[in-house]
């Protein structure tokens, strides 16, 4: 019936024109836009890891971060925690593995465009990052020379393969490191120069193939890019990218009034930086000062950038050399997580602090004091239904 041709014409030209309060201005499409993955561009090269693109680290990498043998007790694997169908991540508010460590989990999805690691960005590169759970006493817990020997007898062939030939390991103790146990760290001090620093580097090679597999964790197309993309292209979202009216408010909310896209911004929603929200500490644990403890650990690092196990030239470390320190704004200041698939990763924050998202917008709202520090968050005045509507929004990022 012609009638509901024309019905259908007009409802569709309503559609594209918004009549339900969904038209955007230029401004706001092109913050739609900024917010899509389709402007995510490929991860830039790594000049310090000269593996980062190389298949077959890759998938050796793969088969590290899968390995329990390359832990203490033979039980942590990187997988362990960073779970691959639960979004390399583990829903604990604290990573548990040999200990319980202070921190909640980060997912995996999109690492590798980080400039900085952790939630106080302590190491400056994937493959560096890559390198502390391995000898951390509350995860893997093992030592540098453990890990060569360990190479040596199960995967020789295979490191060999890419890396060349593994240094000579004969009358090396079973295990030493400098961050083992009292033996341990004496076992390593008593080792020649240039032998530690053999052993470093073949301890660097597991970090850079375990980088150039994470390198390889791309985030997932989102109902909300779906819809961007329709946005941007001038045509009425169809089937799921079409977003409810809650929906559309919630991105209004976001990338206008309640200010979430200055630090949650691009087509990761995170600026990479570090931020004090006034999230409250978590509860039973030592003060975490983040951004503040994370800076003189970076620079102490020694696979840091300017390290002797980088690759290329140190004209890739300017991060590290511009680095800001000594900043109020550093204390309590963590990492802006990325917001893709947030909504089905609960409980949020640095330490799990809050359960749900309507906690995280609770926060946002009331803005309250910091325990330390000064709080880049400011109140928020925002009605019950916005507050709803803010976290609609959240969920189109992928659940
Ligand atoms: C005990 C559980 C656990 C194990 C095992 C573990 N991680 Fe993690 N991972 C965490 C926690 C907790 C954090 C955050 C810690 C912090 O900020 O201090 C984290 C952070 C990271 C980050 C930083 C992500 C970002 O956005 O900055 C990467 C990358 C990572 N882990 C990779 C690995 C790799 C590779 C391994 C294996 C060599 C591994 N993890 C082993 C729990 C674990
Ligand atoms: C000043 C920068 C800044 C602003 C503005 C901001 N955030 Fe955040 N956001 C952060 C930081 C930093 C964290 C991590 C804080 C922590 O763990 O202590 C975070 C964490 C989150 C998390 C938890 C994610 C996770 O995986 O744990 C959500 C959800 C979130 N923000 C949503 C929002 C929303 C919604 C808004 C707007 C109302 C907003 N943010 C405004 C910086 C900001």
């Amino acid at each position: 019936m012609p009638w509901r041709r024309l019905l259908c014409v007009v409802l569709a030209a309503v559609a594209l024109a918004g009549c339900g309060g969904d038209s955007f201005s230029g401004a706001e499409r092109a913050a739609i836009a900024s917010l899509s993955l389709a402007t995510l561009r490929p991860v830039q090269p790594d000049p310090t890891n000269r593996f980062a693109d190389d298949p077959r680290a890759a998938a050796f990498g793969a088969t590290l971060f899968f390995e329990a043998r390359l832990s203490r007790d033979g039980q942590v694997a990187c997988a362990n925690c960073h779970r691959i169908d639960r979004q390399f991540q583990d829903d604990l508010p604290f990573g548990v593995a040999v200990g319980e460590t202070r921190r909640r989990t980060m997912p995996l999805a999109g690492v590798a465009y980080n400039a900085w690691f952790f939630w106080d960005g302590r190491r400056d590169s994937l493959w560096a990052q890559a390198l502390a759970p391995l000898e951390d006493p509350l995860e893997h817990a093992g030592t540098r020379a453990g890990y060569a020997q360990f190479i040596a007898s199960a995967y020789r062939e295979r490191y060999e393969r890419i890396f060349g030939p593994l240094p000579d390991l004969t009358g090396l103790p079973a295990q030493a490191g400098p961050l083992g146990t009292p033996p341990e760290r004496a076992a390593w001090e008593a080792m020649p120069e240039p032998r530690r620093d053999a052993i470093d580097g073949v301890f660097a090679n597991l970090g850079k193939a375990i980088a150039a597999f994470e390198r390889t964790i791309n985030p997932a197309e989102t109902r909300f890019d779906r819809f961007a993309a329709a946005v941007s292209e001038g045509r009425a979202p169809q089937g799921d990218a079409a977003l409810s009216p809650d929906e559309i408010l919630g991105l209004r909310l976001f990338i206008g009034k309640a200010r979430c896209s200055t630090c949650h911004n691009g087509p990761l929603m995170t600026d990479g930086f570090f931020h004090n929200t006034g999230v409250p500490p978590a509860p039973g644990k030592p003060a975490d000062l983040g951004r503040e403890e994370g800076v003189p650990l970076v620079l102490a690092d020694p696979f840091n950038c300017l390290g002797r196990h980088r690759d290329g030239a140190a004209d890739a470390c300017g991060e590290l050399r511009f680095i800001v320190k000594d900043a109020p704004e550093l204390k309590r200041a963590f990492k802006t997580p990325s917001l893709r698939e947030a909504a089905g990763r609960p409980p949020f924050m640095h330490g799990g602090q809050f359960k749900t998202l309507d906690e995280v917008v609770l926060h946002y709202m009331r803005a309250p004091q910091p325990a330390e520090g000064h709080s880049e968050a400011k109140p928020l005045l925002l009605s019950e239904r916005e507050r709803t509507a803010l976290v609609a929004f959240l969920k189109t990022l992928g659940e």
